[in-house]
């Protein structure tokens, strides 16, 4: 039996399927090019890499600089405000230079401001178990979909000098223990040894 052509779909088929077609190959272009624009726009992963240890190697040097005068200045209490009031300005001013973001965080922070997130933490547990094997980290990189990429260093506690305000309480003296206490009073940032992992660098690049 011949079927009516109003209940036949074909004819319908035939004239919407080209444009659902267009739509669809239109809609899947789009897509496509979103994705290869973001991976377009994500710097290399070397060079990320090169951009974030040229930061935090400027901005730790400057710092130890500063810090090493002061404590040779005035002592080990004096040299306190330099890490509370100074190290924030001059990681700015190395970060803008380089037009980057640059933070220190820790799992064990001193100043609230530096708790590690969940991805730091899992950088902080990777460089961890490296370093307990004796090798030295390789850098955390993790690209981020608004095209900039986070590259993790890891921060070893590997100068003497570190301990005065880092250390155990044979190498804190009863003055520097007050006066961190004092200015910080959730300090979780003492008790650490010669090699360990203090912290990590969380250098954002942005996208190019
Ligand atoms: C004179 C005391 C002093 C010395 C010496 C010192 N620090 Fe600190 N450190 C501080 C203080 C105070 C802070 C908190 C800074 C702030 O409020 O931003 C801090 C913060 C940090 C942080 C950021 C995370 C956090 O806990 O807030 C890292 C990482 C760090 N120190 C590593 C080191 C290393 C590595 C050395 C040795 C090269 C060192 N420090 C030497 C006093 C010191």
């Amino acid at each position: 039996m011949e079927r009516a052509p109003a209940f036949d779909p074909a004819p319908l088929d035939d004239k919407d399927l080209p444009d659902m077609k267009r739509i669809a190959l239109f809609l899947l272009l789009l897509i496509a090019g979103c994705g290869e624009e973001a991976v377009d726009r994500q710097i290399p992963r070397e060079e990320a890499v090169a951009l974030a240890r040229d930061a935090a190697g400027s901005a730790f040097q400057a710092l130890s600089a500063e810090l090493g005068q002061a404590i040779a200045d005035g002592g080990t209490v004096a040299a306190i405000p330099i890490c509370s009031d100074k190290a924030g300005g001059l990681l700015k001013g190395v970060a803008e230079e380089r037009g980057l973001l640059l933070l220190r965080v820790s799992d064990r922070p001193r100043n609230v401001a530096h708790a590690a997130a969940p991805a730091d933490l899992e950088a902080m547990e990777s460089f961890r178990a490296t370093l307990s094997g004796g090798a030295s980290p390789a850098p955390s990189v993790l690209p981020v979909e608004d095209g900039s990429t986070v590259v993790m260093l890891p921060i070893v506690l590997n100068q003497p000098l570190c301990l005065q305000c880092h250390g155990g309480a044979d190498d804190i003296s009863p003055e520097t223990r007050k006066a961190i206490a004092a200015r910080y009073p959730e300090d979780r940032a003492t008790g650490y040894k010669l090699g360990e992992l203090r912290g990590i660098w969380r250098v954002t690049v942005p996208s190019r």
